[in-house]
C-alpha cells in the first residue's frame, strides 16, 4: 500500500509513501489516494486531515512522469480527471484539510497541497508547477487554484516559467501559510485545535469560503481538464515527457 492513514482521535494523518519515485503519484498511488480521501470524507469520527509524504526529502513530487510520457489524450484526460478528483475531495470534503509539505511539492504535488484548506512547508520544502518543461500544463487544478491562492500574477509566472520556489518565497508569496520544523507537528497542533471546534460551524465556513472562489470555479476546472487531455496530441508534450525518462534536455519542435 502506497497510501497510509493513521488516526490519532478525531484527526486523521494521510502519508503518501512511494519512496523509489519521491512520492510521485502512479495510477495505483493516486487511486488508492482518492479513494481513501473519499472514505475519510464521509466518516463523521474524522474532523480535520492531514496530508503529507514519507521521507525526509519530497511531499509529493508530482505525477508520475514515466507513466505520463506513455498517454495518448484520452488516456491523459482520463488521467487529469483522477487528479481532479482527489483535488476537488480534499477542497470540498466537509471539514479542513491541511497539507504538512515536508519536501519536494512539484506538479501534480503542489496542486494537491492547493486544494487543502492550508498549507504548512517545513524550511526545506520546495514548491512549484515545473510542467511547461515537460511541454505540458498543470492538469490537477494548478492552473485554476494557484491564482485563486496567490494571485493571477504570482500564478501566471510560475506556470509560465515553471519554476520552483523555496518555502521562505512561498510564505511571502502567499503559497503556504506558515513555514515550521518539524511541518507535521505544526499541522497537527492545528488539526488537533480545529478538531476540538464545532464541526457544524466549521464545515459551514469551509462551504461558505469555498464561495469565495468564484461562480465558475467548476467550470474553469472542467476547462482545464479537457485542454490537458487534449495536449497530449502535441509532439511537444511527448518530447518533454520522454526527456525527462530518458534523462536529458528536451527538444521542443514547437508543435
Ligand atoms: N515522476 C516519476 N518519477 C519521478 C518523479 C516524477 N514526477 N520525480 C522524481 N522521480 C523519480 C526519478 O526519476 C528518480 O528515479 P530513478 O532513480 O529511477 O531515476 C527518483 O524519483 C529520484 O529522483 P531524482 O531526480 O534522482 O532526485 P533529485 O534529488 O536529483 O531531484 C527532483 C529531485 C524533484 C528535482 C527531480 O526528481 C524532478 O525534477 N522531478 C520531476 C518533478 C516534476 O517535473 N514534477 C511535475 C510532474 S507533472
Amino acid at each position: 500500500m502506497s497510501v497510509d492513514v493513521a488516526r490519532e482521535g478525531a484527526v486523521a494523518v494521510v502519508t503518501i509513501d512511494r519512496p523509489d519515485a519521491l512520492n510521485a503519484l502512479d495510477v495505483a498511488t493516486l487511486t488508492e489516494l482518492r479513494d481513501r480521501l473519499g472514505e475519510l470524507a464521509g466518516d463523521d469520527a474524522v474532523r480535520a486531515l492531514v496530508l503529507t509524504g514519507a521521507g525526509e526529502k519530497a511531499f509529493v513530487a508530482g505525477a508520475d512522469i514515466k507513466y505520463m510520457s506513455g498517454l495518448d489524450p484520452e488516456q491523459a484526460k482520463a488521467w487529469g480527471a483522477l487528479g481532479h478528483e482527489a483535488g476537488r475531495l480534499l477542497e470540498t470534503m466537509p471539514k479542513p484539510t491541511i497539507a504538512a509539505v515536508n519536501g519536494f511539492a512539484l506538479g501534480g504535488g503542489c496542486e494537491l497541497a492547493l486544494a487543502c484548506d492550508v498549507r504548512y512547508a517545513s524550511s526545506r520544502a520546495k514548491l512549484g508547477q515545473p510542467e511547461i518543461n515537460l511541454g505540458i500544463v498543470p492538469g490537477w487544478g494548478g492552473t485554476q487554484r494557484l491564482a485563486r491562492v496567490c494571485g493571477i500574477g504570482v500564478a501566471k509566472e510560475l506556470i509560465f516559467t515553471g519554476r520552483t520556489v523555496d518555502a521562505e518565497e512561498a510564505l511571502r508569496i502567499g503559497l503556504v501559510n506558515a513555514v515550521a520544523d518539524p511541518v507535521l507537528e505544526r499541522a497537527l497542533e492545528t488539526a488537533r485545535a480545529l478538531a476540538a471546534k464545532s464541526p457544524v460551524a466549521l464545515s459551514l465556513a469551509k462551504r461558505l469560503c469555498n464561495l469565495a472562489l468564484g461562480v465558475d470555479h467548476a467550470g474553469g476546472l472542467g476547462t482545464e481538464a479537457a485542454e490537458f487531455g487534449e495536449l497530449f496530441a502535441s509532439e511537444d508534450a511527448k518530447e518533454g515527457l520522454t526527456a525527462f525518462v530518458e534523462k536529458r534536455e528536451p527538444n521542443f519542435a514547437g508543435r
